[in-house]
């Protein structure tokens, strides 16, 4: 038994992880032209302390999306969107990957100028979509042409090189929870004659064409595929699950695939046997475990060698330093439903790390978190106008280092500070009045801010 093995640095081909703690993703629904925010950046950084993050679902096309206010990763909008997420994340020393996204008959007519949604087959399923008028049911999707299947499939493309463009560490094929590929290979959903239905062989073909176009742009090690097997979310079914998805392992094996993110219940219902064990015989590369996990649970199937990393989901809304936390064994704080989808910060960003003071940076510096009570009278003193200045660490006062602010207690996104130099900006801040320590919080009257010499 290893106790720290879920929380210890470790190396898997290109990458160094920080720990066995990834983060799932979660669409939020808090990009309102389709295009990451700023206040997007400010949250995924916050949770850059997890071994690898996975974005939310990003759509590959306009055709791909199915929800309200959610990201894509097709046009340069979005690409400069997720840029600055991927910046930030990255100069927190996290990792990201982007997940490519197609909700095939998981959308509604709204979304498409009252075209239909579509899919391999004609077959609908009894559910709504969340579009701009509320809750609408779904409707019967259109069976797509060959030639769209073939252009869907270079929408991947495109993505996975937009992605890339967008400073991401690699893609992840959303193949499950009844999106479009899920459509494809699940016989309940695709009743097609052609190449791409009947055979299991067939009914994989669209997974695996897209995971082979993310592959030729990125290699196999940065590319993830996630499936959820026997998940009847968005009215999905299979007649042999345990085959199909066999199938799809062995042959995403075969691709000497970097990760494969398998959904299936930490606490599956008695009499279902888990398919866990038979992916990891077939499966070489990093097997990602997910849904329902906490801390024990994790270390168990860790140290049983059933699986090399789990991520959590809703643990890490609530708590963006999951990581710590289980370090600690601090209590995790309940996420509020109410605001998983929509709004702003309230519920998103405005959830505290356990300790805002000190944290050691991957960079061997001290990093100190600054609050500005009075911005008005800090940027008096220091010539830098609005809120937006603060520092952490001395290397955040040289030209382009990484500054956080945080007003009252919400954090924001990091801002780049200008300063000729350390010793400008220091002598600024004290004769602003501020203390210098070293890992303590100074306790100025008006300000509240340290500045710790890098280490
Ligand atoms: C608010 C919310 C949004 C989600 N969005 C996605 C998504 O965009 N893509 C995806 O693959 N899974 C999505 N999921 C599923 C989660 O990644 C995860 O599989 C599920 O929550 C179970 O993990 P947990 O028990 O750690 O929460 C979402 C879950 C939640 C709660």
């Amino acid at each position: 038994m290893d106790a720290n093995k879920l929380l210890s640095p470790w190396t898997r081909g290109p990458f160094q992880f920080k720990n066995r703690v990834f983060m799932a993703p979660m669409t939020r629904s808090r990009a309102p032209e389709h295009i990451p925010t700023e206040l997007m950046a400010t949250y995924y950084s916050q949770r850059a302390s997890a071994g690898l993050i996975f974005t939310e679902g990003s759509q590959v096309s306009d055709q791909g999306v199915g929800y309200v206010f959610t990201p894509g990763i097709h046009n340069e909008k979005q690409i400069a969107g997720w840029r600055r997420v991927t910046d930030s994340v990255h100069a927190h020393g996290g990792l990201i990957f982007c997940q490519l996204w197609h909700v095939g008959r998981v959308s509604h007519p709204d979304f498409h100028a009252g075209q239909t949604p579509v899919a391999p087959s004609a077959i609908g399923f009894k559910g709504q979509a969340f579009t701009l008028q509320g809750l609408k049911d779904t409707v019967t999707p259109r069976a797509m042409t060959l030639a769209e299947i073939q252009s869907t499939v270079n929408d991947f493309k495109l993505a996975a090189e937009a992605a890339k463009k967008a400073g991401f560490d690699g893609v992840e094929i959303h193949g499950a929870n009844g999106y479009l590929p899920a459509q494809f290979l699940e016989d309940g959903s695709n009743q097609r004659q052609d190449q791409y239905g009947g055979s299991l062989p067939n009914r994989a073909r669209f997974l695996l064409e897209i995971t082979d176009a993310a592959i030729s742009v990125w290699g196999p090690e940065r590319v993830s595929v996630r499936l959820s097997p026997r998940n009847p979310f968005g009215g999905m079914s299979d007649s042999h699950p345990k085959e199909t998805y066999l199938y799809v392992v062995e042959q995403l094996s075969a691709r000497k695939l970097g990760i494969l993110h398998l959904m299936e219940s930490a606490q599956l219902p008695a009499g279902v046997e888990p398919l866990l064990p038979y992916v990891r015989a077939l499966f070489s590369g990093l097997l990602l475990v997910n849904a329902g996990y906490n801390k024990g649970s994790a270390e168990a199937v860790l140290n049983a060698g059933q699986a090399d990393a789990v991520s959590f989901a809703t643990h890490f809304i609530g708590n963006p330093d999951l990581p710590e936390r289980f370090a600690k064994n601090a209590p995790l704080t309940e996420p509020d439903r109410s605001t998983y989808y929509g709004g702003e910060a309230k519920g998103y960003s405005d959830y505290p790390a356990l300790s805002n003071a000190v944290k050691s940076s991957p960079k061997g510096y001290w990093l100190v978190q600054a609050t500005i009570s009075d911005p008005v009278k800090f940027a008096k003193y220091t010539g830098v106008a609005g809120p937006i200045i603060a520092s952490y660490g001395g290397r955040v006062l040289a030209r382009g280092d990484v500054a956080e602010v945080v007003e009252g207690s919400v954090p924001r996104r990091p801002y780049f500070v200008e300063f000729p130099s350390y010793d400008v900006a220091r002598s600024c801040f004290r004769s602003a009045g501020y203390q210098e320590a070293i890992g303590l919080r100074a306790g100025a009257a008006t300000f509240d801010i340290v500045i710790v010499e890098g280490m």
